[in-house]
Order: structure tokens, then C-alpha cells, then sequence
């Protein structure tokens, strides 16, 4: 279907465009049709600064060339570079199923099996790219696409790069890659390599587990600092994460460290180890690590806990509750926990108190913050 903002007649090189796909900090992203070969294409069309850019032109076309040579299942093939409305653009594969930010914005945490089978993808994507001496630096859910297949793939190659070159072009700090999602070491300013690649992929993982990255703030400076000092938190905190399998709080652990040098060796070793989780029939759920013993290990409470009329206020409550649940009105949903949560704090029935608080925790990333990119 043809974009009503977009005469018949719009082109890019011999590409019909379609509709607009995304945007991102470095550009407009369109829907192209290639007729000579009856194939879709996706076009990033890179906005650019100032006058002197021919040297980054080149500099753009070597990382792409560079790109271009992977040919795996798992990256986003590119088909060409062209210059067109004096913006180069970038021609690559079209890939139909969106990507896992906007799944995460649509449907939410995933279950971990299907987090898993993601991120492997991803990692055997990383894994031909290193080997290929490609560094991505901006692996985040909005680079992750998926086909119609689940099939995941690498997208943008190269192309941190092209921000970092270009740095008046993306907005201040953009050359950074994504706060909620880079490592400590691109935090402080020092350079990029493999492994931190390995460390984005980690709080990808985190986000997709639990639909949010592991450390979230208005502040993106709070955000890297956190970066740079703190453990991931627990994942299993999480309503509807709890019972994550010990493999998964390992490797989330293992692959998130501070030193590069204390991660994993290679995207390769961490492929071997997703491998095995997925390959695991029988997981167990006693992991403690830094975070102490998983207090839900039962697995999530998901009815609603029942009230009785010799509690007047709690029966209230839950009614409100049970309703806001059926008629799906989270911000209901949300005040109702944080009502409870205040119940059981004052009784101090901490179980229920601690659950009534990773619900509230919940529901209010759902209702506030939707798109954590
Ligand atoms: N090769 C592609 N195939 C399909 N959709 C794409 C492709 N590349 C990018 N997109 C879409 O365009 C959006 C914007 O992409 P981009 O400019 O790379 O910004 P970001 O990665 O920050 O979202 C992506 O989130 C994705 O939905
Ligand atoms: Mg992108």
C-alpha cells in the first residue's frame, strides 16, 4: 500500500518507495520495491551534517563493504550504497516481522525460551561479523529484526560508526549508542570492541526477559554511570520472570560484566551456552549468585488473591482489582496493587507485600514508559 504522504512517483535510485519504516538517531528507514528484481528492500536514508563529508562517505562505504562481506542468515544483508538528495542512503535486505523493540512495545516480556532462541540468533550473528573483524556497537532491541519466520537478524552493521565519525549529525551523547544498552566501557569513553558487544547483547537479553533494560532512567547519565558500577538486578524480581532458569541468570551474569576480560571470550563461547540452556530439558531454579536465593521459585501468583468482607478495605480492593483485570484498565490494575501493597506492608505480611510491589512495578512500565528503545 501505498503512504499518502509519498507521491506515486518517489524514488531512490531505481527503488519505488513505499512507505517510511521507522526512524531512527541517524535517519528516515523506507520500504523500497526493486522491480528489475521484483524483491522489497529496506532504505536507510542517513541524514548528514555539513559540507565535509566526502571523507565520511568513504569511511561509510569501507564499513559497509566491510558489512557487506558477512553473507550470514543472522545479519541484515547490505545490497548497496547510493547517493541520492545528497544523503547517502544504505539498501539492504527487508525484513517483515519488525524488530524486538517494537515487540516489546506491542506484546511485552517474552518467555524465556523464545528470549533464548533470540538472542542465540543474534550471537551467531555477532559471532560471523567478529570473526569477519566487525564490530556492531549498537546492539539493542531495535536492531534485533525478526522475519515472519522468527528468524532473528543483525541489523545496522557499521553504522555506529558512521555516528561516531559524524557526531554533530546525532543528537548529543547518540554516538554513544544507546544509554540503556552500552557497555561500561563505551559508558566511559573508552573504545569499543568485541566483547562490548557482548555486554549490549546481555542487557537486550534483560529487556526481552523482562521488558525492560537493566538499568532505566530519565537521566542518561545516571544510566551509564550505572553502567560502569552496578550488577545487573535481579531479573526474577520481575512479575512474570520469576522462574527464570539458573542457566539464564548465568549467563545474563557471566556475559554483563564489568571487565571485558571477565565475560565471555567470544560471541562463539556465548552461542555454545545459549545452546546448551535451550538443549536443557530439566532446568533448575536454585541460582542465589549476588541476588540471594530466588525468592518465587514457585513461580508467579497469577490470580488474584481473594479477599474476605472482615477485611472491608482489602475487599475493596480486590474488587476494584478483579474489575481493572477484566476490563484489561491497567492504570486501575496499577493503582489497585499499589493500594494492596500498602495493606500488607502495614500487616506486615512481607510475602504478599513483595508481590504486590513487583506487580506495581509492572504495570507501571507498561503504563508510563511503553517504548524503552
Ligand atoms: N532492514 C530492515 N528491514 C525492516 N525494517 C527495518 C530495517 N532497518 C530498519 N528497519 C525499521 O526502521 C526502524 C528505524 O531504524 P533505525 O534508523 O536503524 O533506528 P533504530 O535502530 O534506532 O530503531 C527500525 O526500528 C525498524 O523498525
Ligand atoms: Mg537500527
Amino acid at each position: 500500500m501505498l503512504d499518502p504522504q509519498l507521491s506515486s512517483q518517489a524514488t531512490i535510485g531505481p527503488y519505488t518507495l513505499l512507505r517510511k519504516l521507522g526512524q531512527g538517531g541517524m535517519g528516515v528507514v523506507w520500504l523500497g520495491y526493486d522491480q528489475a528484481l521484483d524483491r522489497h528492500v529496506a532504505i536507510k536514508e542517513l541524514r548528514q551534517s555539513g559540507a565535509k563529508n566526502s571523507t565520511l562517505l568513504r569511511r561509510l562505504v569501507r564499513e559497509a563493504q566491510a558489512a557487506a562481506k558477512l553473507n550470514h542468515p543472522n545479519t541484515v544483508t547490505i545490497y548497496q550504497i547510493i547517493q541520492e538528495r545528497q544523503s547517502p542512503c544504505v539498501v539492504m535486505e527487508y525484513v517483515d516481522g519488525g524488530s524486538l523493540a517494537e515487540h516489546l512495545q506491542d506484546h511485552g516480556a517474552m518467555g524465556w525460551r523464545a528470549a533464548t532462541q533470540a538472542i542465540r540468533d543474534a550471537a551467531a550473528g555477532l559471532r560471523a561479523a567478529h570473526e569477519g573483524g566487525i564490530v556492531h556497537r549498537d546492539i539493542k532491541p531495535a536492531n534485533l529484526l525478526r522475519t515472519k519466520r522468527g528468524l532473528v537478524k543483525l541489523a545496522d552493521f557499521g553504522l555506529a560508526r558512521w555516528a561516531e565519525l559524524d557526531v554533530e549529525l546525532t543528537h548529543p551523547g547518540a554516538f554513544l549508542g544507546s544509554p540503556a544498552y552500552v557497555s561500561p566501557e563505551q559508558a566511559a569513553g573508552r573504545k569499543a570492541d568485541a566483547r562490548s558487544d557482548i555486554y549490549s547483547l546481555m542487557c537486550t537479553y534483560y529487556a526481552l526477559l523482562t521488558r525492560t533494560p537493566p538499568f532505566v532512567d530519565e537521566d542518561a547519565a545516571v544510566i551509564l554511570e550505572r553502567h560502569e558500577r552496578e550488577v545487573f538486578p535481579d531479573p526474577r524480581a520481575v512479575a512474570g520472570a520469576e522462574g527464570l532458569p539458573d542457566g539464564v541468570c548465568r549467563i545474563l551474569l557471566k556475559g554483563s560484566q564489568k571487565r571485558p576480560g571477565d565475560r565471555y571470550g567470544s560471541a562463539g563461547e556465548l552461542l555454545a551456552e545459549l545452546d546448551a540452556v535451550l538443549a536443557t530439558p530439566d532446568q533448575s531454579h536454585t541460582f542465589a549468585g549476588p541476588w540471594g536465593r530466588n525468592k518465587e521459585r514457585q513461580g508467579p501468583r497469577d490470580s488474584v488473591p481473594e479477599f474476605h468482607a472482615e477485611q472491608p478495605d482489602l475487599h475493596v480492593t480486590g474488587q476494584r482489582l478483579a474489575r481493572a483485570r477484566k476490563s484489561q484498565d491497567k492504570g486501575v490494575e496499577l493503582e489497585a496493587w499499589r493500594e494492596l501493597y500498602g495493606h500488607y506492608s502495614q500487616a506486615g505480611q512481607t510475602e504478599a507485600a513483595a508481590d504486590a510491589y513487583r506487580r506495581a512495578v509492572a504495570l507501571y512500565v507498561q503504563v508510563h514508559a511503553p517504548s524503552f528503545k
